[in-house]
């Protein structure tokens, strides 16, 4: 059975049940109505469902019906294509969102006119037998212009070919079937429906009249930057592995924040760090630099204990997994690291103790005690997490606010405060209990970090410049490091052995680690000699910048031993998913796995999320434009 899932009103929709009644093939209609509360809308919308395939595009949908004679294929698709990215954004933008700029309703204009003198000579489109899918999907994005009198006067003069094979196709029985099955209403509000799914389109279509649109001589200059900065382009070094510094060499170092191993990336994850640390790992090299690209899996702390139990296995069972999913999707995504590691290693618990020993043997650790929710029938202190009860802001009588945050009045909870709370585990009544744990000075490092940031930041993205910047003007506060859970790397000194370093200590230090995994010589990158000196770029989103602008390079400064710092801090903003966002707990959006089982050539995701690349305010991605953007010139 061949299922439509659609919104009303859509012209796009019309153009497949109209090809299903002139094949005579049956479709069912599964009407989604998207005022309704609770309605979790789909990627786009229509799509079409057959043999568990889903095809997204309906111009795909209609030629799944009407199978192209070889003769005419190229000419259909010809107009398929034109009709997705040229006339239909334009009705959507000019008729759909009442856009008042003169010259795009010049070129809706001149579309129509375009269509006008091909019928002068011949009945249909491409030929003066039989209509094909391109005339199905023309006319039925036509439809609501020809019917409706106002717009019919306005656009639809000059034109008598064009009204001619619109009133032909009009009076064949399966158009009036079809739209009698499947009413799409004459005027303006089918175009509405249009322009919201090609609205970005149509952006893009209108920046000839977009005062911040770039201007030829911006991308020739563009281009010239980047030609300079290329010289050698031709003969590309033989690379030997592993890659090390060299002398009188640049030396890339690049790292992509290492993504939690709880979960599939998301296609947000892999713009904001892997796939943009890879574009600037290939254009390092094809600069004939020295690079080395480094990643991995961030495996340790509550995310991923709370997943073992999820799961019902143990965390390392959860690791390896995840550890599998995250390699093979970076893989069919073609991002070039040069190794690919993880956290829950031997040498990342030696490198992780042995910086917090040389810290505090430096003087910036102390210990406090702390007030901790500690549940004894599970014989631990409750992470934030694993901890529910009553909401304690005033006003608000919400029964199942978190240990960080009440889903009931949105505010922020602290977990000690919590009414009737109760482990998430076990069910029962945990108490608060007091534990000592390590804090990083942070107070006292701050003159020294203080003048590194002012010397390192003027290379950062300038949100990242803006976050830290933020972070210094409050001033700084110790940072607890330790916790008192299971699964991280322990701390190594008496009376601590049982708990383990908070996962934001070790987590960076997880880029020097799998480095080492990778080379034994691995601290000619992160301690590098005189003659040898190294460049650090760090790829991520905003959220982490925090940790990268100032804990990281905390920790770092405070060991004092020549460790490598950040130089180019580089953060994006988010990209979320067809206006909402991306969230793996409700099931929105598309994953690592979700792009792969597109179909989709990995090529094409890497071209349109480094188009949409979030650079300096947040993007969207949308199907629609996803498949525009592709199938046009860009
Ligand atoms: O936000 C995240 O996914 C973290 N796992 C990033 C860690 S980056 C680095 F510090 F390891
Ligand atoms: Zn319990």
């Amino acid at each position: 059975m061949i299922t439509i899932h659609t919104n009303e009103n859509n012209p796009s929709t019309l153009k497949l049940v109209i090809a299903a009644a002139y094949t005579k093939k049956e479709v069912q209609l599964n009407i989604i109505n998207l005022n309704e509360k609770n309605i979790k809308p789909p990627g786009h919308l229509p799509y079409f469902e057959v043999d568990d395939e889903i095809i997204f595009s309906a111009n795909a949908g209609v030629q799944y019906f009407l199978s192209v004679d070889k003769q005419h294929e190229i000419k259909v698709k010809e107009w398929l294509e034109w009709e997705s990215t040229v006339l239909s954004p334009y009705l959507g933008i000019v008729i759909g969102n009442s856009s008042k700029v003169k010259q795009l309703k010049d070129k809706l204009i001149s579309c129509l006119k375009k269509l006008n003198s091909n019928l002068e000579n011949l009945q249909y489109l491409t030929n003066n037998s039989t209509p094909s899918a391109c005339d199905i999907c023309i006319w039925s994005v036509i439809h609501p212009l020809a019917n409706n009198e106002n717009l019919n006067k306005e656009f639809l003069i000059e034109v008598p070919a064009l009204l001619k094979w619109f009133k032909n196709l009009e009076s064949q029985p399966y158009i009036a079937e079809s739209l009698k099955k499947y009413p799409v209403s004459a005027g303006q509000a089918a175009y509405q429906i249009l322009f919201n799914s090609a609205k970005y389109i149509a952006e893009v279509t209108a920046s000839d009249v977009n005062d911040e649109s770039i201007t030829s001589e911006e991308l020739e200059a563009a281009e010239k930057a980047w030609k300079n900065n290329i010289p050698v382009l031709k003969d590309q070094k033989n690379t030997v592995t592993p890659v090390l510094p060299k002398a009188n060499e640049k030396n890339i170092l690049i790292t992509s924040a290492l993504p939690y191993v709880n979960n599939v990336p998301h296609l947000g994850n892999i713009i904001g760090c892997v796939l943009s640390a890879d574009v600037f790992a290939r254009f390092s090299r094809l600069c004939n630099h020295n690079v080395l690209y480094i990643c991995g899996t961030d495996e340790y702390g509550t995310a991923t204990e709370t997943k073992a139990l999820e799961e019902g296995i143990s965390c390392q069972a959860i690791c390896d997994k995840y550890f599998k999913i995250h390699n093979a999707i970076y893989e069919w995504f073609n991002i070039s690291f040069d190794h690919f590691g993880r956290t829950s290693t031997p040498e990342q618990t030696e490198l992780c103790q042995d910086i917090f020993l040389e810290l505090n043997g430096n003087g910036f650790m102390f210990t406090d005690s702390v007030e901790q929710l500690h549940c004894e029938k599970c014989n631990r202190f409750l992470a934030d997490r694993f901890v529910e009860g009553g909401c304690p802001n005033v006003g608000c009588t919400y029964e199942d606010a978190r240990g960080d945050q009440c889903d009931g009045c949105g505010k922020l909870v602290n977990a000690i405060e919590l009414k009737n709370p109760r482990c998430k585990v076990c069910g029962d009544t945990p108490k608060i209990k007091t534990s000592t744990q390590f804090f990083m000075d942070l107070p006292k490092l701050e003159p020294l970090l203080l003048h590194w940031f002012k010397m390192s930041s003027p290379g950062w993205s300038s949100n990242a410049q803006t976050i830290g910047r933020a972070w210094l003007k409050e001033g700084l506060k110790p940072r607890c490091i330790t916790r008192d859970l299971k699964w991280g790397i322990p701390v190594p000194l008496d009376g601590f052995r049982d708990k383990v370093f908070y996962v934001w200590f070790d987590a960076p230090i997880g880029y020097m680690s799998i480095t080492k995994r990778y080379t034994e010589h691995w601290q000619k990158w992160w301690k590098p000699e005189a003659d040898c000196p190294v460049t650090l770029y760090n790829f991520m989103a905003k959220d982490n910048v925090p940790f990268h602008s100032i804990m990281f390079p905390a920790t770092l400064l405070g060991c004092n031993r020549g460790y490598v710092t950040v130089s180019h801090l580089m953060a994006t903003e988010y990209l979320n998913y067809e206006d909402g966002k991306f969230s793996k707990s409700r099931g929105v959006g598309v994953f690592g796995t979700d792009a792969q089982n597109t179909k989709i050539p990995s090529d094409v995701w890497r071209f349109y999320l480094l188009y949409l690349r979030p650079e300096s305010q947040d993007s969207n991605f949308n199907w629609t434009d996803l498949a525009t953007k592709n199938n046009s010139n860009y």
